[in-house]
């Protein structure tokens, strides 16, 4: 019963004619902060819509060690029994991230507010990413951290006796580093001022206001500051999680890049800081509709009509990569089917994701037949055209869960199939990504191997 474990390897093959109407899965970074907020709000917060992948369920089972109580009632309809600012418990034992750094940045954030140790660690993947950018702010709070070289997990944290407010200068535009210090801010008296180069998605923002806490934005020259009222009491308050706009992008591109598509996805986040994708391909001239936009639980939703369309290349400015950071790899995909040369800059965060990303798109699209140039930050994409690209490459996902979407997207418009290595690290953000796609008409198979 011991032997090599077992890894799923997926195979895209040469589709047309997607069509149909499903919801995607539930926000990843709205399910993420929509536990832990309950954890420290008095009271029973409902969730609907709950993103039931790896990365959210590593965040619940982690809050759950800490004393809250987190229960499943049914599919995607979560509680979370809070224990107030400041209430969580020593665990008995080392927490596991798992792949998810949105889960790692967040909840040391929280434990920052709390005083004892934990110890934590996560997969291969999150070892390697940089910790360092919230362990800074963190310190300054006062919790003090032991870890790996160069910032990395396992590290182990004691949380401050009695957190001080700071005003803290985000070195790069990271949700998940604002959140920390947000999150931790909590716990000390005053105000903690979070001051971020560009505008980074406000989830936290939104959902920490919908909780009962006093919060103010403002933009000034440094950036944009949010400052938080430290110590307030959070209520528990009901939660629907939008479709996650970084999962709708991968069935979004399939739509427009195979041909003789059309397809609905309903109630779609479509929050204009994480909105970039959208505007980007409206430039590329993509048939991309978003309809009946409202309001769900804070957020701005639609529904989002997609037909095959005919794009052309795009340059992408700098500014515009937070409101999009997670969509360029399916981004270069798309313009790997536009007819011209696409360039995305300020490319610079990519390196440290899941994987480095701008290096596995470049490498990727390069097997795949489509010529790329690559430099320390940015990417430039020489669009083949409409059905021209040769595909025919395995990939290696590297434990990156978009980088597998994004080249499976890729050879179902190819002209021979792509294949991923492993396709299990998709549990993450998408479970059930490929049973999705074929429901819409794609050809895409799956095997499990030693
Ligand atoms: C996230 C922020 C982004 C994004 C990640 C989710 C969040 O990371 O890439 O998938 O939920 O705050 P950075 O804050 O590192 O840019």
């Amino acid at each position: 019963m011991f032997g090599p474990p077992l890894v799923t390897r997926l195979v895209a093959h040469p589709s047309t004619a997607l069509s149909g109407r499903v919801s995607v899965p539930g926000d990843k970074s709205i399910s993420h902060r929509a536990l832990i907020f309950g954890a420290l709000a008095v009271g029973e917060t409902r969730i609907d819509g709950l993103l039931e992948g790896e990365d959210v369920r590593a965040t619940a089972r982690i809050l759950g060690q800490l004393g809250a109580e987190v229960r499943r009632d049914a599919a995607g309809c979560w509680r979370v029994r809070g224990v107030g600012i400041g209430g969580l418990a020593e665990p008995d034992d080392l927490l596991d991230f798992g792949n998810s750094g949105t889960a790692a940045r967040l909840l040391l954030g929280v434990l920052a507010g709390h005083p004892f140790t934990a110890f934590a660690t996560g997969d291969a993947s999150l070892r390697r990413r940089p910790m360092g950018r919230v362990i800074d702010p963190l310190t300054r709070m006062g919790a003090s951290f032991i870890a790996r070289s160069a910032g990395r997990l396992p590290l182990a944290i004691t949380g401050a006796a009695a957190p001080a407010p700071q005003v803290y200068r985000l070195p790069v535009a990271s949700a998940q580093v604002k959140s920390a210090v947000l999150l931790a801010g909590l716990s000390a008296p005053g105000e903690t001022i979070a001051i971020e180069p560009e505008p980074t998605r406000d989830h936290s923002e939104r959902m920490l206001r919908a909780f009962g806490a006093e919060l103010r934005v403002e933009d000034g020259p440094e950036g944009r500051a949010v400052t938080l009222l430290g110590q307030p009491e959070l209520t528990a308050t009901p939660v629907a999680v939008p479709g996650d706009p970084s999962s709708a992008a991968f069935p979004l591109v399939a739509g427009l890049i195979c041909d003789r598509s059309e397809l609905t996805l309903p109630a779609v986040g479509v929050n204009p800081l994480r909105a970039g994708l959208f505007e980007t391909l409206a430039e590329m001239g993509a048939d991309l509709t978003l309809e009946n936009r409202r309001e769900l639980a804070g957020e701005p939703v639609a529904d989002l009509r997609v037909r095959t369309s005919a794009l052309k290349g795009v340059e992408v400015p700098p500014g515009r990569a937070p409101a999009m950071i997670d969509e360029y790899p399916v981004l270069a995909v798309a313009a790997a089917y536009a007819q011209g040369t696409s360039v995305f800059r300020g490319l610079g965060e990519l390196r440290v994701k899941e994987s480095d990303r701008l290096a596995a798109v470049a490498r990727g699209l390069a097997a795949c037949g489509v010529a790329v140039e690559e430099t320390e930050d940015s990417l430039t994409v020489l669009g083949r055209g409409p059905g021209t690209v040769p595909g025919g490459a395995e990939i290696a996902a590297d434990l990156d869960h978009r980088i597998a979407m994004a080249f499976l997207v890729l050879g179902l418009a190819a002209q021979a199939p792509v294949t991923i290595d492993d396709g299990r690290t998709i549990e993450t953000s998408f479970p059930g990504f490929a049973s999705l796609l074929r429901g819409l008409g794609a050809e895409i198979e799956e095997s499990e191997a030693a």
